[in-house]
């Protein structure tokens, strides 16, 4: 009776010191195991009174009841707790593969289409322009209607694009969607740029891509011209190349521009003379851009008898192209760490 008045107490001051699952089963078989004290209660009721063997008997099978009990609560708390910890240690990394291990920190960086962005950002952050964000699956209205080009224009097919099975839904072909958002939280006059990815199904060869970057520019006010527009888009360029670019202007259809224009760049990689970038001609379209249709400001909610603007549509990847030499827009998603590992800062 002594031994199992002080069993249960003995038992519980060592249990709370229990951290581990094989630790909790010896602790239970110590006490209540074959070899345990509470076996050596049971064997020894022989030589007890009836008397004694009843009351005795009643107790050991309180006190192991009560130690089952409390093995099985602490059980459930530490395979919980073990299933928690084996979670928190064995987080799959997917982005880390061998090549990524075996570079290590070097090989950390900023995509060079990151690092082009950010330094247009700042360039126009620098001359009063705000930075939009937009989202990448849009609906009919934002990518199309808002933008001038109603169901049956022809201009939809000039962006092959990627709709979504209830044919309402699509991913975005262009930044353009942006300047509709940015018409209709915002009274003029207003300047904003919206970067991002744009997506169109495309066949990929060394100069086109499904999935790519544009940077759309926008600017509304009283009195916003042409002037303002080649202004602006000399003084990007200029900061971007850090050089003189010879450019050139041609006539541009875009439904949601009036008059519309293209705006060409000497190519960099070859300097005119043709390469597979330029397509052999020389030149490359960097920057389509014009004065905002009259209809897509009305769409905005902005009346164009007060009110006109200008805006255009850079594309990214070919900067970065012409930047770095890059001979082929599929490098950049590529996902090669020789690749992108040469470019770490902006
Ligand atoms: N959204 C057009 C495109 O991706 C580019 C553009 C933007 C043209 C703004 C004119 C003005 O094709």
């Amino acid at each position: 009776m002594q031994v199992l008045n002080t069993l249960l107490q003995d038992f519980s001051s060592e249990l709370s010191k229990v951290q581990k699952v094989a630790d909790l089963l010896n602790l239970k078989s110590k006490y209540i195991g074959k070899q345990g004290p509470l076996s050596d209660v049971m064997k020894n009721l022989k030589d007890a009174t009836p008397e004694e063997r009843k009351t005795i008997g009643a107790k050991a099978n309180e006190v192991k009841g009560a130690i089952e009990e409390l093995v099985s609560k602490k059980m459930l708390e530490l395979e919980v707790q073990e299933i928690n910890e084996n979670l928190a240690k064995d987080k799959i990394d997917i982005s880390l593969t061998d090549a990524v291990l075996e570079k290590g920190l070097q090989a950390a960086g900023y995509h060079p289409v990151t690092i082009i962005q950010k330094e247009i950002e700042d360039i126009f952050i620098s001359m009063g322009f705000e930075v939009l964000d937009g989202p990448h699956i849009e609906d009919d209205y934002h990518n199309f209607e808002a933008l001038n080009i109603p169901d049956t224009h022809p201009a939809r097919d000039m962006q092959d694009t990627f709709w979504f099975a209830d044919k309402k839904h699509l991913l975005r072909t262009h930044t353009s969607t942006i300047q509709v958002r940015g018409m209709k939280t915002r009274k003029p006059p207003f300047r904003f740029v919206g970067p991002g990815k744009v997506f169109r199904c495309e066949r990929t060869d060394a100069s086109h891509e499904m999935v790519f970057h544009q940077l759309e520019g926008m600017m509304v006010g009283e009195d916003v011209s042409v002037g303002n527009l080649i202004y602006f888009m000399k003084t990007l360029l200029t900061e971007i190349f850090k050089r003189e670019v010879e450019v050139r202007l041609r006539p541009g259809f875009f439904p949601f521009v009036e008059p519309g224009f293209e705006l060409d760049i000497k190519c960099l990689i070859c300097g005119g003379k043709g390469c597979s970038v330029c397509k052999q001609v020389g030149w490359v379209e960097l920057l389509p851009c014009g004065m905002v249709h009259p209809n897509v400001l009305r769409h905005g909610g902005i009346d164009p008898e007060k009110n006109s603007g200008f805006a255009f549509g850079l594309g990214l990847d070919r900067l970065v192209m012409m930047r770095y030499g890059i001979d082929d827009i599929r490098h950049l998603h590529g996902a090669d760490l020789r690749f992108n590992s040469q470019f770490k800062s902006f």
